[in-house]
């Protein structure tokens, strides 16, 4: 069987976990929509992860827990298919994984199935092993999420850097242990992040975790400078593109109001 899509180039599970070994970085950002997806592709990340921040960013809700598993299917389907290169992870939304493994191979299936992702995520280290090993068992890649567990926010009481050296260290190896392929570490004390990745031998990946990991991920939107309002600190905004889209639409509606668009360039004799 051959596809364009199973090219020499792509990016896949094993290569992503080899890159550690061959020290090289790996970069990830989030998409949720096929444009997005593409021009990222394009522009050379390793791997773009659906997350179920989409919940926030996209959906303007106030935490991930709203997003369903038929939504991040609907936008995991259009990003697998607008990327060539890269390897697409799709995140398991609360509580798609939390109600016995069978289920979520069952659901983890469907996101597989449905949106031609190679790979999900779902938050949790030791407390999730059994699920990630079941995941593993039935083929189905998985990257665990440890230290800030945002579908945990209730419980933690806030977004907070997460300090429990001796938990972090525990989640962290018992989802490679458990078969993860890689492991998120979000909000944890660089030096923290440091020995866990040094402690592992599949690829760390941080957010707000030091340049120690083995690779970083952000949310796009956030480091595009869309997201309205409070920041976390470890984003780094490389654009504006808040003001860029707010003074081209000024500019369209004075336009159209003045007269001075259309032109004639943009009209038919
Ligand atoms: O949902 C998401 O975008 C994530 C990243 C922040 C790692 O889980």
């Amino acid at each position: 069987m051959s596809s364009h899509k199973q090219n020499g180039s792509r990016i896949t599970v094993p290569k992503l976990v080899e890159m550690k070994a061959a020290g090289k970085k790996i970069s990830i950002l989030t998409a949720y929509d096929y444009p997005m997806a593409r021009l990222l592709d394009k522009s050379g990340v390793d791997a773009i992860l659906v997350g179920d921040s989409m919940s926030m960013v996209i959906q303007g809700h106030e935490t991930t827990l709203p997003v369903t598993l038929d939504e991040m299917i609907y936008h995991g389907e259009m990003v697998a298919r607008a990327v060539d290169h890269a390897l697409v992870i799709v995140d398991m939304p609360f509580p798609s994984y939390l109600l016995g493994v069978h289920k979520a191979i069952e659901n983890a299936g469907r996101i597989l199935k449905e949106t031609g992702a190679q790979a999900v995520k779902l938050e949790g280290g030791a407390d999730q092993a059994d699920v990630i090993a079941g995941l593993s068992a039935a083929g189905i890649p998985v990257m665990a999420h440890v230290g800030l567990r945002p579908q945990l926010v209730h419980r933690m009481g806030g977004y907070k850097v997460q300090r429990d050296e001796h938990q972090l260290l525990e989640d962290a190896v018992a989802a490679e242990h458990a078969g993860a392929f890689s492991v998120v570490l979000e909000c944890v004390p660089k030096q923290m992040a440091a020995k866990i990745t040094e402690k592992l031998s599949i690829p760390t990946i941080g957010i707000g975790a030091g340049d120690q990991c083995d690779g970083q991920v952000l949310v796009l939107n956030d480091m595009l400078g869309l997201t309205e309002g409070y920041v976390p600190r470890f984003v780094k905004e490389y654009s504006n593109l808040r003001e860029t889209i707010s003074s081209s639409v000024k500019q369209f509606c004075k336009e159209v109001q003045d007269g001075s668009f259309p032109a004639d360039e943009h009209s038919f004799k």
